[in-house]
């Protein structure tokens, strides 16, 4: 039997039917291959396919979780952040997270950003002052074949020093930070 679901992808309501027809969403499909094949959102990178890699990380009701392994018939009601979502959706700015990517220099071939940074943005949606361990600790299932982790964790923490990842400043965060 087919099943109607609706799900919030970068603030935009999107509705899917789950079922074997043509052009519906096949129990078997998952959030990845929704949103790269079906949306068109392919700043979500497909890797490992098998949850190892961290390349096809997204943010969910605000958590960072592997889209690989999610079925798209299981995201019913839920919210979904994307790297494309992380953009000022009116005037095109990059995220300061973004940014700080980009300043410090956080990647070579780039394959593995966007889903570190979706990593990075969960944890400091949730933890606005993280340690240096705490940094690591949520990076951990994201792999960098190009060795870049050193810049990455400078670019994180010049987010935390300049005041958050929102573009309404978010001082309160920065200034209950210590210095590192
Ligand atoms: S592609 Fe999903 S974890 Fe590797
Ligand atoms: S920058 Fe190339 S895999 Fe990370």
């Amino acid at each position: 039997m087919n099943e109607k679901i609706r799900i919030c992808i970068n603030d935009v309501n999107r509705s899917f039917t789950v079922g074997e027809d043509e052009g519906y969403v096949l129990p078997s499909e998952t959030l990845l291959q929704t949103l790269r094949n079906r949306l068109g959102l392919t700043g979500t990178k497909q890797g490992c396919d098998q949850g190892a890699c961290g390349n096809c990380t997204v943010i969910m009701d605000g958590n960072a979780i592997a889209s690989c392994m999610v079925l798209t018939a299981d995201c019913d009601d839920r919210s979904v952040t994307t790297i494309e979502g992380l953009e000022d959706p009116v005037t095109g700015e990059l995220n300061p997270l973004q940014k700080a990517f980009v300043d410090n220099s956080a990647f070579q071939c780039g394959f593995c950003t966007p889903g570190i940074i979706m990593s990075a943005k969960a944890l400091l949606d949730n933890n606005p002052c993280p340690t240096d361990d705490e940094v690591m600790e949520s990076l951990s299932g994201n792999y960098c074949r190009c060795i870049s982790h050193y810049q990455v964790v400078e670019a994180i923490h010049a987010v935390i020093e300049k005041g958050g990842v929102n573009y309404a400043g978010l001082s309160i965060h920065w200034q209950a930070c210590k210095p590192r």
